[in-house]
């Protein structure tokens, strides 16, 4: 039988039954971590999130993470209630009450804050925004490199950004949980979602990449989440010389692909081992494989240069 995953399956680290999560400035056990009933996040998911690791002490790509969150969260009036500087020490503060320095993953969330009224209007939130950081020790699952993902193609697709804009990481994903239940229902691991045109876009929880003959594509961006991981492999393709596309696609040219991977903050680059029972290429992915170097050696990077930089 194949192995069963999840995209976001990690090692099993006993630590993280003790960790400690930060609520609204306070550090507490994660069996008291609790927020209201009347929490807009919990009844409407109106919250925004971002999904960060750590590596070596340093947050990769914080800037750019925080680039699309702050966008997010004016985009839909909430307030952050700090800056830039503010997130990083909650952030730092948070990984030093745990001890963690490295192989950590974060789910920052920032919600609307608690209503005075079970009911959607915004100005029902009126003590402020919920912050919650939850860090937990985190090492992708070998089997994930092995043996690859299964997708099934879904009937759920990305809509257009005139209902709800896919490049919101807002706490309402259920246009992606949907995609997932029927990827699972199809026997599959993830879900691969269309564009309205019907072609092929993203899965329900990272982007999505094919090679073919020697070309790297990926859908032109409309339509997905602006993922942080996406646009670093976009860009190191384009150093390395890698040929690199982001344009329309079908799942006539998905099936035929060489190679396809995923990519997110959680994973980096993910293989793909199939699309719709349809295996891709095979068990060698060589230009994934370099994709996946250049990505390590550009976290690397952003290490020595934030270590670099003068301490204020
Ligand atoms: C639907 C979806 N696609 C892609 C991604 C990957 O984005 P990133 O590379 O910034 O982690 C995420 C992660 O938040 C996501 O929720």
């Amino acid at each position: 039988m194949t192995d069963t995953h999840t995209t976001h399956d990690a090692l099993e680290d006993p630590r993280n039954a003790d960790i400690k999560i930060y609520v609204n400035g306070k550090l507490v056990h994660r069996d008291d971590a609790k927020v209201s009933v009347y929490d807009s996040g919990f009844m409407l998911g109106d919250g925004m999130w971002e999904g960060l690791r750590l590596y070596d002490g340093q947050w990769a790509f914080f800037e750019e993470h925080m680039d699309r969150f702050f966008n997010s969260c004016k985009a839909v009036s909430l307030d952050v209630g700090m800056d830039e500087a503010g997130i990083l020490e909650a952030l730092n503060t948070t990984a030093k009450a745990n001890g963690m320095t490295t192989d950590v993953h974060c789910r920052m969330m920032l919600t609307r804050g608690t209503k005075v009224k079970p009911f959607q209007h915004p100005s029902l939130s009126r003590s402020g925004p919920t912050l919650v950081i939850i860090l937990e020790h985190s090492k992708p699952v070998n089997s994930l490199q092995s043996a690859g993902i299964r997708l099934a193609t879904v009937p759920q697709v990305r809509g257009l950004p005139t209902s709800q804009d896919a490049k919101y990481n807002s706490h309402s994903k259920l246009n992606c949980v949907i995609a997932c239940l029927q990827a699972e229902q199809a026997g599959a691991d993830e879900g691969l979602m269309l564009d309205p045109h019907g072609f092929v876009n993203t899965t329900n929880a990272c982007n999505f990449f094919i090679v073919r003959r020697g070309e790297v594509w990926t859908s032109t961006g409309d339509y997905c989440m602006n993922g942080v991981t996406r646009q670093k492999v976009i860009d190191l393709c384009r150093a390395d010389g890698i040929p690199i596309f982001e344009k329309n696609y079908s799942l006539y040219e998905a099936y035929g692909a060489d190679e396809a991977f995923l990519t997110g903050t959680f994973g980096a680059q993910t293989p793909v081992a199939s699309i719709d029972g349809k295996p891709i290429g095979t068990t060698d992915r060589p230009i994934m494989t370099r994709i996946q170097a250049l990505y390590k050696q550009a976290i690397a990077d952003y290490v020595a240069a934030c270590e670099a930089q003068p301490k204020s």
